[in-house]
Protein backbone atom coordinates (compact mmCIF):
# COMPACT_ATOMS: atom_id res chain seq x y z
CA UNK A 1 0.00 0.00 0.00
CA UNK A 2 1.11 3.10 -1.02
CA UNK A 3 0.02 6.42 1.32
CA UNK A 4 0.13 9.76 -0.32
CA UNK A 5 3.32 11.29 0.64
CA UNK A 6 4.00 14.61 -1.02
CA UNK A 7 2.73 16.95 0.78
CA UNK A 8 3.78 20.51 -0.60
CA UNK A 9 1.19 22.74 0.97
CA UNK A 10 -1.63 21.99 3.37
CA UNK A 11 -4.19 21.80 0.84
CA UNK A 12 -2.14 18.85 -0.42
CA UNK A 13 -3.26 16.89 2.63
CA UNK A 14 -6.75 16.67 0.45
CA UNK A 15 -4.63 13.98 -1.63
CA UNK A 16 -5.23 11.97 1.51
CA UNK A 17 -9.24 12.28 1.23
CA UNK A 18 -9.02 10.68 -2.18
CA UNK A 19 -6.89 8.17 -0.94
CA UNK A 20 -9.46 6.83 1.29
CA UNK A 21 -12.09 7.89 -0.75
CA UNK A 22 -10.68 4.81 -3.43
CA UNK A 23 -10.51 2.24 -0.73
CA UNK A 24 -13.87 3.31 0.45
CA UNK A 25 -15.29 2.69 -3.32
CA UNK A 26 -13.06 -0.56 -3.55
CA UNK A 27 -14.78 -1.79 -0.29
CA UNK A 28 -18.22 -1.06 -1.81
CA UNK A 29 -17.52 -3.05 -5.21
CA UNK A 30 -16.38 -5.58 -2.65
CA UNK A 31 -19.99 -5.49 -0.52
CA UNK A 32 -21.89 -6.00 -4.42
CA UNK A 33 -19.76 -9.23 -4.67
CA UNK A 34 -20.96 -10.40 -1.15
CA UNK A 35 -17.28 -10.42 -0.85
CA UNK A 36 -18.12 -8.80 3.22
CA UNK A 37 -14.55 -10.10 4.75
CA UNK A 38 -12.46 -8.52 2.13
CA UNK A 39 -15.13 -5.33 2.66
CA UNK A 40 -14.33 -5.60 6.56
CA UNK A 41 -10.70 -5.46 5.77
CA UNK A 42 -10.78 -2.12 3.91
CA UNK A 43 -13.07 -0.58 5.97
CA UNK A 44 -10.47 -2.04 8.90
CA UNK A 45 -7.69 -0.36 7.12
CA UNK A 46 -10.40 3.14 6.22
CA UNK A 47 -10.32 3.04 10.03
CA UNK A 48 -6.58 3.22 10.95
CA UNK A 49 -5.60 5.46 8.22
CA UNK A 50 -9.09 8.03 9.18
CA UNK A 51 -7.56 7.38 12.71
CA UNK A 52 -4.33 8.81 12.06
CA UNK A 53 -5.37 11.26 9.59
CA UNK A 54 -7.65 12.87 12.75
CA UNK A 55 -4.85 12.99 15.27
CA UNK A 56 -2.83 14.52 12.85
CA UNK A 57 -5.37 17.66 12.59
CA UNK A 58 -6.12 17.98 15.79
CA UNK A 59 -2.78 16.96 17.51
CA UNK A 60 -1.06 19.30 14.81
CA UNK A 61 -3.29 21.43 12.97
CA UNK A 62 -5.72 22.96 14.99
CA UNK A 63 -3.54 24.43 17.49
CA UNK A 64 -1.60 25.82 14.76
CA UNK A 65 -4.66 27.26 12.85
CA UNK A 66 -6.05 28.82 17.04
CA UNK A 67 -2.77 29.97 17.56
CA UNK A 68 -2.25 32.03 14.19
CA UNK A 69 -5.59 32.26 12.17
CA UNK A 70 -7.54 35.49 13.67
CA UNK A 71 -10.43 35.76 13.91
CA UNK A 72 -11.62 32.06 12.73
CA UNK A 73 -13.51 32.42 9.80
CA UNK A 74 -17.24 31.73 10.13
CA UNK A 75 -17.85 27.96 9.15
CA UNK A 76 -14.46 27.37 10.28
CA UNK A 77 -14.72 26.42 13.84
CA UNK A 78 -12.54 24.18 15.62
CA UNK A 79 -15.80 22.59 17.29
CA UNK A 80 -16.87 21.70 13.97
CA UNK A 81 -14.02 19.89 12.85
CA UNK A 82 -14.18 17.65 16.09
CA UNK A 83 -17.69 17.00 16.27
CA UNK A 84 -17.82 16.05 12.21
CA UNK A 85 -14.23 13.68 13.15
CA UNK A 86 -16.30 11.93 15.91
CA UNK A 87 -19.42 11.21 13.45
CA UNK A 88 -17.04 10.17 10.97
CA UNK A 89 -15.24 7.90 13.17
CA UNK A 90 -18.67 6.24 14.28
CA UNK A 91 -20.04 5.77 11.14
CA UNK A 92 -17.14 3.26 10.28
CA UNK A 93 -17.11 1.35 13.75
CA UNK A 94 -20.81 0.79 12.61
CA UNK A 95 -20.23 -0.53 9.14
CA UNK A 96 -17.72 -2.63 10.80
CA UNK A 97 -19.89 -4.05 13.22
CA UNK A 98 -23.13 -4.33 10.70
CA UNK A 99 -20.95 -6.24 8.01
CA UNK A 100 -19.42 -8.60 10.50
CA UNK A 101 -22.99 -10.10 11.64
CA UNK A 102 -23.47 -10.51 7.47
CA UNK A 103 -22.61 -14.48 6.43
CA UNK A 104 -24.16 -16.65 3.14
CA UNK A 105 -27.24 -17.51 5.32
CA UNK A 106 -28.62 -14.11 6.54
CA UNK A 107 -31.76 -13.36 5.61
CA UNK A 108 -32.60 -10.71 3.09
CA UNK A 109 -29.28 -9.86 2.23
CA UNK A 110 -30.17 -8.18 -0.64
CA UNK A 111 -32.12 -5.99 0.94
CA UNK A 112 -29.34 -5.36 3.56
CA UNK A 113 -27.18 -4.29 1.19
CA UNK A 114 -29.47 -1.85 0.01
CA UNK A 115 -30.03 -0.27 3.47
CA UNK A 116 -26.56 -0.24 3.75
CA UNK A 117 -25.87 1.35 0.70
CA UNK A 118 -28.35 3.90 2.22
CA UNK A 119 -26.61 4.83 4.86
CA UNK A 120 -23.26 5.13 2.97
CA UNK A 121 -24.94 7.91 1.39
CA UNK A 122 -25.47 10.14 4.59
CA UNK A 123 -21.84 8.58 5.67
CA UNK A 124 -20.20 10.24 2.00
CA UNK A 125 -22.26 13.05 2.46
CA UNK A 126 -20.77 14.52 5.72
CA UNK A 127 -17.20 13.48 4.65
CA UNK A 128 -17.78 15.75 1.44
CA UNK A 129 -19.36 18.32 3.54
CA UNK A 130 -16.19 17.70 5.82
CA UNK A 131 -13.64 17.82 3.33
CA UNK A 132 -14.61 21.01 1.84
CA UNK A 133 -14.61 22.81 5.28
CA UNK A 134 -11.09 21.56 5.70
CA UNK A 135 -10.16 22.32 2.01
CA UNK A 136 -12.28 25.74 2.65
CA UNK A 137 -10.98 26.79 6.30
CA UNK A 138 -8.70 24.63 8.23
CA UNK A 139 -5.72 23.65 5.44
CA UNK A 140 -6.23 27.24 2.88
CA UNK A 141 -5.93 29.45 5.99
CA UNK A 142 -2.84 27.55 7.46
CA UNK A 143 -1.47 27.70 4.07
CA UNK A 144 -1.84 31.80 3.94
CA UNK A 145 -0.53 32.02 7.53
CA UNK A 146 2.56 29.72 8.32
CA UNK A 147 5.62 30.16 7.07
CA UNK A 148 8.08 28.13 5.33
CA UNK A 149 9.87 25.98 7.23
CA UNK A 150 7.19 25.79 9.66
CA UNK A 151 4.76 24.06 6.89
CA UNK A 152 7.22 22.17 5.93
CA UNK A 153 8.12 20.68 9.04
CA UNK A 154 4.88 19.86 10.35
CA UNK A 155 4.15 18.14 6.63
CA UNK A 156 7.09 16.02 7.14
CA UNK A 157 5.67 15.02 10.54
CA UNK A 158 2.82 14.17 9.46
CA UNK A 159 4.23 11.86 6.34
CA UNK A 160 6.16 9.96 9.25
CA UNK A 161 3.34 9.69 11.73
CA UNK A 162 1.85 8.06 8.23
CA UNK A 163 4.56 5.54 7.75
CA UNK A 164 4.88 3.95 11.24
CA UNK A 165 1.55 2.74 9.96
CA UNK A 166 2.30 0.79 7.63
CA UNK A 167 3.39 -2.31 9.62
CA UNK A 168 0.13 -1.89 11.59
CA UNK A 169 -1.72 -2.05 7.79
CA UNK A 170 0.24 -4.77 6.73
CA UNK A 171 -0.74 -7.04 9.37
CA UNK A 172 -4.46 -6.95 8.43
FE1 LIG B 1 -10.71 16.15 9.32
FE1 LIG C 1 -8.79 15.90 6.67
Amino acid sequence: MKIPDNYHRFLDLNKFHVFIDRIFFQQQIDIMHKNFDAAIDKLKIIQILLDQHIRDEEELLLPLYTKFVSPIPLGGAVEFYIREHKQIVRYISDFIDKISMWDGNTKNIDLEIVRLFDTYYKFKHLVEHHDTREDTFLYRYLDKMIEKKQKRDVLNLIVERQNRLLDQLNGI
